[in-house]
């Protein structure tokens, strides 16, 4: 699928833009919305290390404060033997705006991995386990 390979090379490239001087792994995401839109994301560490901010909840911050809440996949891109998964606070701020979303792990080698959001994070905490009055995305529900 043309606009898969499309994800993947922004992945791809957006992982050249990572900040990681403290870790030096560079992790590169890019998020498709329903609209069509592709929004990228890398990861950028600080010297204070917990402040970092990973590839994946960059691209997601990226989309939904430009407008866009609903996504169809995820393409995250590591250079490493294998292709890595998101972390489980990126599992966790993904899983907002559902967690049929569909990963594409790859490596820079051109190793990947296929999955959904849900087999990362079954039984996920989102707004629909809210107290009735909770906010669900995408209804317009404030
Ligand atoms: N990192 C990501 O950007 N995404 C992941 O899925 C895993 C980890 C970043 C955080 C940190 O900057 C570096 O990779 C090492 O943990």
């Amino acid at each position: 699928m043309q606009k898969e390979e499309e994800l993947i090379q922004a992945a791809v490239q957006a992982r050249e833009m990572a900040y990681a001087p403290y870790s030096q792994y560079k992790v590169g995401a890019a998020l498709l919305g329903k609209s069509g839109r592709i929004y990228t994301g890398c990861n950028v560490e600080n010297a204070s290390y917990g402040a970092s901010i990973c590839a994946e909840r960059t691209a997601a911050l990226k989309a939904v404060s430009e407008g866009e809440r609903e996504f169809e996949s995820l393409a995250v891109a590591v250079d490493g033997e294998a292709p890595s998964t998101p972390c489980g606070i990126c599992r966790q701020f993904l899983a907002e705006f559902g967690t049929e979303l569909r990963l594409i792990l790859v490596n820079i080698k051109g190793k990947r991995v296929d999955a959904i959001l849900e087999d990362y994070l079954p039984e996920a905490f989102t707004p629909k386990r809210l107290a009735k009055g909770g906010r669900i995305h995408g209804t317009g529900d404030q």
